[in-house]
């Protein structure tokens, strides 16, 4: 890996990301579909899809037209599921890259099959159910009847009856068995009824790896495919491994006197003479403008010195008296023995892990391991 172009980047371990799609398949004993959408959690989707299709992903999901797309004009030609809302605008697009799209509403079903029998071919599609989540999906008493409707067009091909958990990340919650006894029961009457279509799902990380009954016959996957705990409560197995680094150099030394005020509104002084690092990252690079952060240096934790700036800021060498202009500073990752996870930042910045990756900055390169 060249790195040494770059002033900040991220390392993406593409071995971790196959090695942590084929965990969830062997734990889970079903297809996975990849959740690459948001960029593949900030780690990149072109890179992404590409090697969770060669470990062995059935599915990519997406949450918008434009990330199924981009997968498919990065070759990806595994099953997509758009897993959001698309405009019927967009349903010829969808047809002619061979995306499955959801619907959750009868009128716009039924404007997605008009779009379709004009296009002359028919949309692929998935029911999504609301059982709890309350965001997206028909309500659960109204779905067997849609899933009839939806049987007897012939302008819409429907694939998938799906739902998603509110609370999967806590099992200890009653709300996920609520939430999938009500999905069981109308499987079962659907069952019944001669009309369940090929893939029934529900998991995601956290309710396929502790919530067997929720497995079906698909499990969508994001964060545990990154190696990202889903949350304290429901930890990966230590198999898995975090596959996103994030980077950047020191590119400005200097000892600055005592009573020196740093960066905008001098909210760090210094109370001595203190060497200082200027580093190449900032909070549009998704390094937020929180005071308290730490970076590794020379493999220590080392303090960030008041107001994080948009490309910049500032970071104390007084415990590295050996730090140079252009030292590696890390971020996220690994540094010798210390360490900085996504999780430690999400703490710190009162966040998840999830929201930490997808707000690394498009303007970081992403510099891919295989
Ligand atoms: C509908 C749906 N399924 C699956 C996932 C993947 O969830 P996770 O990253 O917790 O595995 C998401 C992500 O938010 C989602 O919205």
């Amino acid at each position: 890996m060249h790195t040494e172009a770059h002033s900040s980047w991220l390392e993406i371990d593409l071995g971790a990301i196959r090695n942590n799609v084929q965990e969830m398949q062997r734990i889970t004993r079903r297809p996975i579909m990849a959740v690459v959408k948001a960029n593949a959690y900030g780690h990149g989707i072109e890179a992404v899809g590409k090697a969770v299709v060669e470990a062995g992903a059935a599915w990519c999901g997406v949450a918008r037209i434009e990330e199924a797309l981009a997968l498919r004009h990065s070759g990806v030609t595994c099953p997509i599921l758009d897993m959001g809302y698309t405009p019927p605008q967009r349903i010829p697009d969808a047809i002619a890259a061979d995306i499955s799209l959801t619907v959750d509403d009868p009128e716009v079903a039924v404007q997605y099959a008009q779009t379709a029998r004009a296009a002359g071919k028919p949309l692929k599609c998935h029911l999504k159910v609301d059982t709890g989540m309350s965001r997206l999906g028909v309500s659960v008493q109204h779905a067997a009847e849609f899933i009839q409707w939806l049987h007897e067009q012939p302008d819409l091909v429907l694939e998938g009856v799906f739902t998603h958990f509110a609370r999967a990340d806590e099992p200890q919650a009653v709300t996920t068995e609520g939430q999938l006894s009500k999905f069981q029961r109308l499987v079962e009457e659907i069952e019944a009824a001669g009309l369940r279509p090929e893939w029934v799902h529900a998991a995601n990380s956290a309710a396929g790896l502790y919530f067997p009954e929720a497995r079906f016959d698909l499990v969508r996957s994001g964060i545990a495919i990154y190696g990202l705990q889903p949350s304290d409560q429901a930890p990966l197995p230590d198999t898995f491994r975090p596959a996103l680094s994030m980077k950047t150099r020191i590119t400005h030394i200097r000892t600055l006197p005592a009573g020196q005020g740093i960066s905008y509104g001098h909210r760090y002084q210094t109370r001595k003479p203190e060497r200082v690092g200027s580093i190449a990252i900032g909070y549009a690079d998704g390094f937020r403008r929180w005071d308290g952060n730490q970076v590794l240096l020379h493999g220590k934790s080392v303090p960030v010195l008041g107001t994080i700036c948009m490309d910049q800021c500032v970071i104390s060498l007084e415990d590295v008296p050996q730090a140079k202009a252009g030292d590696e500073v890390v971020l996220i990752g690994h540094q010798g023995a210390a360490h900085i996870s996504a999780e430690m930042l999400a703490q710190a910045w009162g966040t998840i892990n999830y929201e930490v990756v997808c707000g690394m900055a498009s303007r970081l390169p992403r510099l891919y391991n295989d």
